[in-house]
């Protein structure tokens, strides 16, 4: 165990926790953040998407040490009340089904058009294509993007 600096949502935290552990565990179990879901658990589904620095990663497999001192944001941090271009447009789009795997799809997309604000159509693919959703809601995922980069 160790004491590990965290930066989350503009606040600082301190926890107290296996260097190892990944960022989701430390989020959902110590800090009560569940906003940030698991799916996977190996880095291939994106539920677990969080912003580092502004990069959207997966936190499942990233050990909390390397995340150290670092600017963390989470769903619950991305916007103070929902009001994120990217939850607007969402919610207008009525994008989500069953809604499990949109936390991530959300941070996913507000990282890509943080960076690049008026993706292609190839952009938007190559972007999202990590995060996978079962209900198959990739064609309102790919519009509610489109609106929100307007
Ligand atoms: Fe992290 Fe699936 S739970 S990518």
């Amino acid at each position: 165990m160790a004491n590990i600096n965290l930066k989350i949502n503009g606040k600082n935290q301190t926890v107290d926790v296996d260097p190892k552990t990944p960022v989701l565990w430390v989020l959902r179990d110590h800090l009560g953040l569940v906003g940030t879901k698991f799916g996977c658990g190996m880095a291939q589904c994106g539920a677990c998407t969080i912003h580092l620095q502004g990069n959207a990663v997966r936190s499942c497999m990233l050990p909390v040490s390397s995340a150290e001192n670092k600017e963390i944001t989470t769903i619950e941090g991305l916007s103070e009340s929902g009001e994120h271009p990217v939850q607007k447009a969402w919610i207008e789009h009525d994008v989500a089904q069953c809604g499990y795997c949109q936390a991530g799809q959300i941070m996913t997309a507000a990282a890509l058009l943080k960076k690049t604000p008026h993706p292609t159509d190839e952009q938007i693919e190559s972007a999202m294509q990590g995060n996978i959703c079962r209900c198959g809601t990739y064609l309102r995922i790919k519009a509610a993007i489109k609106t929100a980069a307007n």
